[in-house]
């Protein structure tokens, strides 16, 4: 667990930051990019950071991210992760990517990960997905940032 670092400081300041980008940003695709790269680069162990958007056809497709290319960049809600975190609707945590049969492999250093539905009302308008090479590395604190993140940023849906 990783909790030391993310602090209640460096979370509100995270939250406060993500905020003034969704609020300023000229268009949607700029804030969606600005939240991204702010994740990426204030926390050491998310090691790749992205947002897939959920289209008409139930099909997630990967839109701003920081970190290697990804090979999945359309995920039908059956697959992955992040199809399971979309059609329940809930966030998941995966402590051990690699001890979970539903896990579509991005990059073999991935040791654990976490998915945050954005919602919009009672429907799922993207995701935020967050890999890690640091087994177990997503605590409650993760949890309650991101899904603090994920409700602003469904502001622009
Ligand atoms: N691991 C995800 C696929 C996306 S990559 O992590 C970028 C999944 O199992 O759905």
């Amino acid at each position: 667990m990783t909790d030391e670092f993310l602090n209640d400081v460096s979370q509100q300041r995270i939250i406060e930051t993500a905020d003034d980008f969704i609020k300023t940003a000229s268009n949607a695709r700029s804030a969606l990019e600005a939240v991204v790269g702010l994740l990426y680069a204030s926390i050491p162990y998310y090691d790749w950071v992205g947002i897939y958007l959920l289209d008409k056809e139930n099909v997630l497709k990967l839109g701003p991210y920081r970190g290697e290319p990804s090979p999945h960049s359309v995920i039908r809600v059956e697959n992955g992760i992040c199809g399971a975190a979309a059609r329940e609707k809930r966030t998941i945590i995966v402590k051990d990517v690699n001890a979970d049969p539903r896990y579509l492999a991005c990059s073999i250093k991935t040791k654990s990960e976490i998915v945050v539905p954005i919602m919009r009302g009672d429907e799922v308008v993207g995701e935020i997905d967050i890999d890690s090479d640091r087994i177990d590395a997503f605590s409650g604190s993760d949890r309650a940032l991101l899904e603090t993140i994920s409700a602003s940023l469904s502001e622009l849906f």
